[in-house]
């Protein structure tokens, strides 16, 4: 398990601690304070280009490896951030194109971070070449662990640039995938509005337009920037490997808030890491969702330091954030709860972003693990310590522990680009909503949940459910289909197969390809505004615990050889088909026709319980989250009480309490905010 904290030790010299004669004094006070916080790692590095190389050419690495050579002897490892997230100023003064130029046409000017383009040559070339400096100079230190590559790629929505060198790879990406100019103007559809061309050349970037862009080209474009920003992060990984072969390379990524597609560059590093937003704001629900999204980006392949499975948390909120409009001070024992869930959802690393409170810059009043003051004396650094002391007991019933899971939640990210950013039938519509619904329901009912594309193995889960599945690849299709004739139970709904991965609607019906696999044809889809609503009428063993509306969008079903279970209540399709299922294979595909409010899914989810044998991990009241991590043989609950108020846990059979080592049986109250580390062991 590691356990520590994101540090600048460039912030922290001389006149901003230390003293004219020791300048980097205050580095001392900070590695004893870690240790004694329980904290084994650290990462550093990756805003300093501008302080690595000053002057084009004068490298000073000196200072880190001072730096390194503290954390070295007090038993810290390090992850060093290559420091490409932040250009040098002279740099951007010398060579102006490697700034980005937004959809207007505007160019954003240097002196932030995150200032370049990633299609720029030069940018490459000076990336490597300051790597390069790097890995020589420190990569052979007893103490570095990992690489982070960059910082948060993509963030400040800078995932698309639209320079010259952007279009030039824009028209060599085209080139690639048509071919043909002919085959371009088709699959595209440039026939609407006449927008054919004759010359790749003049197939244009989605910029500022007066209307819409064809979105068979915004989706393109999406998949194009995608690919650059992975390019650009495959570069990074390939050179690192050539230096330091024996340090494996991660990259720190948000919940799929960023438009490239993530299991591609999951594909690229050696395990993911992730910054999290865990706030007492958010449901934790959402939280668990996130966490679950990201942990499921890389199944197999997986190098982490120390060998563990599962991935890092490589920034977690040590306290309040500083980009809310009021930005609440995190209460006590809520910072200790998140890094629980992390755990629970198979974090084996966790670091607080950010160490201390920087005196400097724009991110002054960001919640550190120490405060402005650094005297570790404040509440958050005691209840970071208390963390990183339980952890040390914890560790070894963890050690080669993972989350496995039965359901899994099928996303593409083309899915995601095509209903975001194209004309909708229902701009009300918002996938991820609907995808929140479903984890909703497993997540509160205790059945763990992975994530994954349609490509990967699905044999393996007991439920694929399918939200929304828009823009269908024939290929995703024929794998759906494999998947159900295998056993497997497919929950499909609204919304799936309006158009091919050409962003081409089907003229066999929708939805596209799945037809047969449903039992049934969409002839039409309604959209109804918020606030309208028809109801579904469920019959048989699917039973409704109340009136389940169906809202913003009702598929009107042809069946063609599936069972009708639920029904419209009223308008034109009063009596139609609104739920069905079909038997394929020896498997069986659920269709959804309609949203519906939280309450439906989780009467969906009792249903398909019984349905396909899946059993909660522990039976606890509803307001417990519960997860589990096992060896296969092992098994590790948490219990974690997300309100602020506790509540009373019966126990049928005796528990063993990892972190008080205690054993319980009968009635237990949670405090708020509480968390239990739970096997069965001990009777
Ligand atoms: C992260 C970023 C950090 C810090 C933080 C603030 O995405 O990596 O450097 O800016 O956001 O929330």
């Amino acid at each position: 398990m590691h356990f520590g904290v994101d540090y600048y030790p460039e912030h922290w010299v001389y006149p901003f601690a230390g003293t004219a004669e020791e300048p980097e004094a205050r580095w001392v006070r900070d590695v004893e304070l870690m240790i004694e916080a329980g904290v084994n790692v650290v990462r550093m590095g990756e805003f300093a280009w501008g302080l690595f190389e000053p002057e084009e050419g004068k490298h000073d690495f000196a200072w880190m490896l001072r730096a390194m050579d503290l954390f070295q002897k007090g038993g810290i490892k390090v992850v060093l951030g290559t420091p490409t997230a932040a250009p040098p100023i002279w740099l951007a003064r010398k060579h102006p194109e490697i700034l980005p130029i937004d959809e207007n046409g505007q160019l954003l000017h240097e002196g932030t971070r995150r200032g370049y383009c990633m299609n720029s040559d030069v940018y490459w070339d000076f990336s490597r070449r300051i790597i390069r400096a790097m890995a020589t100079a420190l990569g052979k230190h007893p103490s570095l662990v990992a690489w982070q590559i960059d910082n948060g790629l993509g963030g400040h929505q800078t995932e698309a640039s639209f320079n010259e060198e952007t279009r030039r790879d824009w028209i060599a990406w085209l080139k690639a995938k048509y071919e043909t100019v002919d085959r371009l103007n088709q699959m595209m559809g440039g026939r609407f509005w006449g927008q054919v061309v004759t010359r790749f050349e003049d197939v244009p970037m989605p910029m500022r337009a007066p209307t819409l862009h064809n979105p068979a080209l915004v989706v393109d474009w999406k998949r194009f920037c995608s690919d650059t920003i992975v390019a650009f992060a495959r570069m990074q990984a390939d050179l690192l490997k050539e230096l330091t072969p024996d340090i494996p390379v991660t990259q720190n990524l948000r919940a799929l808030s960023r438009d490239f597609d993530h299991f591609d560059m999951a594909e690229v590093i050696d395990f993911v890491s992730v910054d999290s937003n865990a706030a007492i704001q958010e449901k934790c629900s959402q939280l668990a969702c996130e966490i679950d999204m990201m942990r499921s980006l890389k199944k197999a392949g997986i190098r982490t330091p120390g060998g563990d499975y599962g991935f890092w948390v490589i920034e977690q909120k040590a306290g309040n954030v500083d980009w809310q409009e009021v930005n609440s001070l995190v209460r006590p024992g809520v910072v200790r709860m998140f890094t629980y869930q992390l755990i629970s959802r198979g974090a084996t690393g966790v670091l607080y972003f950010l160490w201390r409170q920087p005196r400097i810059g724009s991110e002054k009043f960001y919640g550190g693990v120490l405060s402005h003051d650094g005297r570790g004396t404040n509440r958050v650094y005691q209840e970071i310590k208390q963390v990183g002391l339980e952890l040390k007991k914890l560790a070894p019933a963890l050690q080669n522990t993972r989350v496995q899971a039965e359901a899994c939640i099928l996303l593409t990210h083309d899915n995601d680009w095509s209903i975001r950013y194209t004309r909708q039938p229902n701009k009300h519509f918002n996938q991820r909503e609907h995808i929140q619904l479903f984890y909703n329901a497993l997540h509160d009912r205790n059945i763990p949940v992975d994530f994954a594309r349609p490509t990967e193995d699905l044999s393996k889960y007991k439920i694929v459910v399918a939200p929304s599945l828009q823009l269908m690849a024939g290929g995703e299709a024929d794998l759906l289909k494999l998947y159900v004739q295998g056993g497997g139970t497919l929950v499909g709904t609204f919304n799936t197969g309006l158009i091919d991965e050409h962003h081409i609607s089907p003229d066999s019906g929708y939805p596209h390809d799945l037809g047969d696999l449903f039992g049934l044809e969409v002839s039409e889809f309604d959209a109804l505004p918020p606030g309208e609503e028809n109801h579904i009428t469920l019959k048989g063993s699917f039973s409704a615990t109340q009136l389940h509306p169906a809202r913003l969008w009702c598929d009107i079903i042809e069946p063609k050889g599936c069972t009708v279970i639920g029904t419209y209540a009223k308008d034109f399709y009063a009596g139609r088909a609104a739920v069905t299922t079909h038997q394929f294979g020896s498997g069986r595909a659920i269709y959804l026709g309609s949203m519906s409010h939280q309450a439906f899914y989780y009467d969906l989810v009792v249903w398909l319980r019984q349905l396909c044998g899946i059993n909660p991990l522990l039976k606890v009241p509803d307001q417990v989250e519960v997860s589990m991590r096992t060896d296969g043989k092992k098994k590790v609950f948490f219990l974690i009480n997300h309100q602020n108020s506790s509540v009373r846990i019966p126990f049928y059979k005796p528990m063993h309490e990892f972190l008080t080592d205690k054993t319980f049986t009968g009635n237990y109250d949670l405090p708020p905010h509480g968390v239990l580390v739970l096997d069965e062991g001990v009777a």
